[in-house]
């Protein structure tokens, strides 16, 4: 026997009246009177609820009792236009089952309006309510529109490796990954820790970025993308980290800097055209409710062009701000999300993107401009959030990309096939990684990272 059942979005959308349906949710209130009650379902398929009427006569009523707010139900009943407001439909029952019952004393979703740090204490149950139904119906809508744009532009969508031997930002913050015994580390002559005796052979750890191994698919293919799991041991409780984070790394060959932000901009811009079309109802909710951007500022979002500015006028720029930072500005030092802020949320009122920043605050890979003192990358600041996409030009010259290894004493032995790839066919070539999680706080205006991932990793942070 089958127990299949039509989805709550689908019976609102393409219902007809007299049709009979089967729905399956979790029962959201009960409503009692003598002879008939109202139970209101829920099922994640969408925002909205079903009502669905169930008489005293029917096989089941005498479940009722148990369908308590939480509880799973199986509802088999006619299709029928709605008195109430806000709603189309109703389900006049024929049929009520109960999968699983939740116990009013204990289950945590009774009333409404909890707060998001409750909420984030029992992740494994906040899905049911209406922000993070939302939230993760976006992040899904917002994962396949990624998809979408970069197969419609004849992108490769291709698979990096999750554990990894290099260190792409060269800032050390790695989950080491071992077979070891932790109790017995075997140690060379200079009592360091000998990885030839681990597993890989070699020190291993979860990936920061997969863009390595991006730009050889690149310089075989032409344009890729990865869309994976990246992982930072960055000591940062902050509302913008997280220690698990997606990314998402378009690398082109044959692509200089100014082809980079073209597609950095026309992707979040479809971005917010695709997520006004797929989640409208989960938009308009989240924007009432967290005061992100209202519907109507993402449609204008996705038809605007963005600021754009170089890193040394911006640092004018904030030398001139009357505001006081916390961390004072001048030429060379690493912008902070304060003066991120500033930049979009006082100046431009929206997203900027600032380039050409120092060499000395970023990675080696970068190309190194002309004047010496600056490479080709470019930052895609978003208001409230700051960096949301960081991105470069790569260094193609085999001499200069050496000299710069060896000048920020990063292991040249590892980078060799890195390297190798200037050595054999070299071209321009560019590439930026977006923080999936930041587009998903931009365009839900949730405020803290951790609420638009299901399971978020942070620091003393790991339960679920
Ligand atoms: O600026 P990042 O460190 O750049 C890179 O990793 C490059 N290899 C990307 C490339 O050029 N292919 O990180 C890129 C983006 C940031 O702009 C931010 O959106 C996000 O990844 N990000 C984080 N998101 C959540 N938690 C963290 N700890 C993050 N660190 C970076
Ligand atoms: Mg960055």
């Amino acid at each position: 026997m089958s127990i299949r059942r039509d989805r709550i979005r689908d019976v609102l959308k393409t219902g007809s009246e007299g049709q009979m349906v089967v729905v399956c949710g979790w029962v959201r209130s009960r409503r009692e009177s003598k002879t008939f009650a109202f139970l209101v379902l829920n099922d994640g398929s969408c925002q909205a609820t079903l009502q669905c009427i169930i008489d005293q006569n029917i096989p089941g009523f005498a479940l009722l009792g148990q369908c308590q707010t939480g509880a799973a139900v199986r509802i088999e009943g006619e299709l029928k236009p709605s008195q109430g407001k806000g709603q189309s439909w109703e389900v006049h029952a024929k049929k009520l089952e109960l999968y699983g019952e939740a116990n009013p004393e204990t289950y945590p979703l009774q009333k409404k309006g909890h707060t998001l740090e409750f909420l984030r204490e029992i992740a494994h149950l906040r899905g049911r309510t209406n922000t993070f139904g939302a939230v993760w119906r976006l992040r899904n809508s917002l994962a396949h529109g990624v998809h979408d744009f970069f197969q419609n532009r004849g992108f490769m969508w291709a698979h990096t490796p999750i554990i990894t031997a290099n260190d792409c930002e060269g800032a050390g913050e790695i989950f080491t990954v071992t077979s070891l015994d932790l109790n017995k580390i075997p140690r060379n002559d200079k009592a360091q820790i000998d990885w030839s005796k681990d597993f890989f052979g070699k020190h291993a750890h979860l990936t920061v970025s997969g863009q390595l191994q991006g730009e050889f698919l690149a310089l075989s293919h032409g344009d890729i993308y990865t869309f994976g799991p990246t992982f930072r041991a960055e000591n940062s409780n902050t509302t913008r980290h997280l220690s698990e984070f997606w990314m998402i790394e378009p690398e082109m060959a044959f692509a200089d800097l100014e082809d980079d932000m073209q597609l950095a901009e026309d992707l979040i811009r479809f971005l917010c055209t695709w997520a006004i079309k797929k989640c409208p109802d989960e938009l308009s909710f989240l924007s009432d409710m967290y005061k992100g951007m209202t519907p109507d500022e993402i449609v204008k979002l996705g038809e605007s062009k963005f600021a754009r500015m170089t890193y040394t006028d911006a640092v004018k720029e904030l030398e001139k701000a009357t505001v006081k930072f916390e961390f004072p500005v001048k030429w060379g030092v690493d912008l902070q999300s304060e003066h991120e802020r500033y930049l979009t949320d006082q100046v431009f009122k929206g997203p900027v993107i600032v380039t050409n920043y120092p060499k000395d605050i970023k990675s080696f890979y970068m190309r190194q401009n002309d004047d010496g003192k600056t490479v080709a990358a470019m930052d895609v600041l978003a208001p409230k959030i700051g960096e949301i996409i960081g991105g470069s030009q790569r260094e193609e010259r085999l001499d200069r990309l050496e000299a710069r290894i060896r000048e920020m004493k990063l292991p040249l032995d590892d980078l060799q096939w890195y390297v190798d790839l200037r050595r054999y066919g070299s071209v321009p070539h560019a590439g930026f990684g977006l923080g999936f999680e930041r587009i998903v706080q931009y365009l839900s205006g949730m405020a803290n990272i951790r609420d638009v991932i299901p399971c978020p990793r942070a620091p003393q942070t790991i339960a679920f």
